[in-house]
């Protein structure tokens, strides 16, 4: 079995009752939060903001694995920071000026991500790899939960793999949207070792989110 990190999206928790939804992953053996942050102007949707996570960091020990659909980014990465978040992941086409960006996310002592849509080729980020910490490939179009998983990030995935191996880098690789128990195996075998999961983990099995984290973990 492969080491693989399951980080459930909490876009399809009951926003009511976030901190204890929060809770209920940690017991369930979720390895960290994924955060969804839309803008209703980089995608098509709105979520939440600094102050939400603010109070939801004081609840947990997990990392807060932060993906930014927001435009422009880079004037919000401090408030971000500053909230709790432990990896702050944008997109290449948020900023002006990626590596100032992700230099930025570094001065707070925060981890990197940049993040792929399924049209945005690996050349775009390619200078920047070796600065990262971590890649997320969109296997479906930010926005939305519960989403169809597009098959052909599963090409970007290997091209990710190859560079890491060939170049020893040390980034991650995190997909993201449209996860499930028949294809969560092919994108680990494409070289995934971290797997975002909304609809999933909160739907499956009568909601039974241990047991649905378990099941995407045996790949
Ligand atoms: C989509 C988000 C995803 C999404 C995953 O814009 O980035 O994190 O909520 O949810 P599922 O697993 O439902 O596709
Ligand atoms: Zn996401």
């Amino acid at each position: 079995m492969k080491k693989i990190q399951i980080s459930p999206s909490i876009l399809s928790a009951d926003f009511s009752q976030l901190g204890n939804e929060i809770k209920r992953l940690e017991d369930a053996g979720a390895d960290m939060i994924h955060v969804d942050v839309m803008d209703g102007h980089f995608v098509p949707n709105l979520t939440i903001g600094p102050p939400v996570i603010k109070t939801l960091r004081k609840n947990s020990k997990l990392t807060f694995d932060v993906h930014l659909m927001i435009a422009p980014v880079h004037k919000y990465i401090k408030d971000f920071a500053d909230a709790g978040a432990d990896i702050i992941t944008i997109h290449p086409e948020a900023t002006d000026n990626l590596k100032e960006s992700i230099n930025h996310i570094k001065s707070f002592k925060k981890k990197v991500g940049v993040s792929l849509n399924p049209d945005t080729n690996v050349s775009i980020i390619e200078k920047e790899l070796e600065n990262v910490d971590l890649v997320l490939v969109m296997s479906v179009h930010p926005g939305f939960g519960g989403q169809k998983f597009i098959p052909n990030v599963i090409e970007k995935i290997k091209i990710l793999k190859k560079i890491k191996d060939e170049k020893n880098y040390s980034y991650d690789i995190e997909v993201d949207g449209g996860i499930n128990f028949s294809n969560s195996k092919e994108v680990v075998n494409a070289g995934a070792n971290i797997l975002v999961s909304g609809t999933t983990i909160f739907r499956e099995n009568n909601g039974n989110i241990k047991k649905n984290i378990e099941t995407l973990k045996e790949v």
